[in-house]
């Protein structure tokens, strides 16, 4: 039988996938020593992992070169959903968030407000709820600079602990959606591969719990 392909986000959650798989009592010694190795097998071949950037694992999964994908709920909101969202996962749990400076009133006056953001999808459907003007910069990475330096008024980011924003002098100002990884799966994956997926979610479901 083919392994079932699994895309992984690389970095912080693959770190929590891999101990889940491991909870579930597949080897993951090439992981562990993958060097730099973007293609590994897990357990004795069911599965193989894809290690990618988070965008890329759901274009992966979308196009169906890859059957699963780890992804946080961020990235599935920014970036769409033509597949299906199966579990959960737990872990990866942090927060988007509206921040801006200490004292400064966000939402007073009338002018639209400039929000830097990595996820411009995200912002403009938030704003869009509250009937609200804004300009949407998308930024790479470090949003948290953009109100320092007079780019922006706030920012729509992800929270986890709160020390970054605490360390630049910024405060939420408003929570936005609670996010965490999720397990996604390729559509066709989902009928052609309906056993051995059910299977590994219902695993993965006692797991966690
Ligand atoms: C994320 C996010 C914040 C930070 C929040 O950035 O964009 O900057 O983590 O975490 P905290 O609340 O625990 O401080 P990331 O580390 O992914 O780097 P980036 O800003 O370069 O994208």
């Amino acid at each position: 039988m083919k392994p079932l392909r699994i895309a992984l986000t690389k970095g912080r959650l693959e770190k929590s996938t891999i101990e889940l798989f491991e909870k579930l009592g597949y080897n993951c010694d090439e992981v562990h020593n993958k060097g730099r190795r973007l293609i590994l097998t897990i357990g004795d071949g069911e599965f193989e992992v894809v290690l990618a950037k988070a965008a890329d694992v759901i274009t992966y999964v979308e196009h169906g070169v890859c059957d699963l994908g780890v992804v946080g709920k961020d990235t599935i909101l920014e970036n769409g959903t033509s597949f299906y969202e199966l579990l959960d996962l737990g872990f990866g749990k942090c927060k988007f968030a509206l921040a801006g400076k200490k004292d400064y009133d966000f939402y007073h006056g009338y002018g639209a407000k400039t929000i830097a953001t990595k996820y411009p999808n995200v912002t403009r459907s938030f704003f869009e709820g509250k009937n609200m003007d804004v300009r949407v910069i998308k930024i790479e990475g470090s949003v948290e600079l953009a109100p320092l330096v007079g780019l922006a008024d706030g920012i729509v980011d992800i929270v986890e602990t709160g020390s970054t924003l605490k360390a630049n002098n910024l405060e939420v100002k408003e929570f936005v959606t609670d996010i965490s990884a999720r397990l996604i799966a390729n559509t066709a994956s989902l009928k052609l591969r309906k056993n051995e997926i059910e299977e590994l979610v219902n695993k993965m479901e006692v797991a966690i719990k």
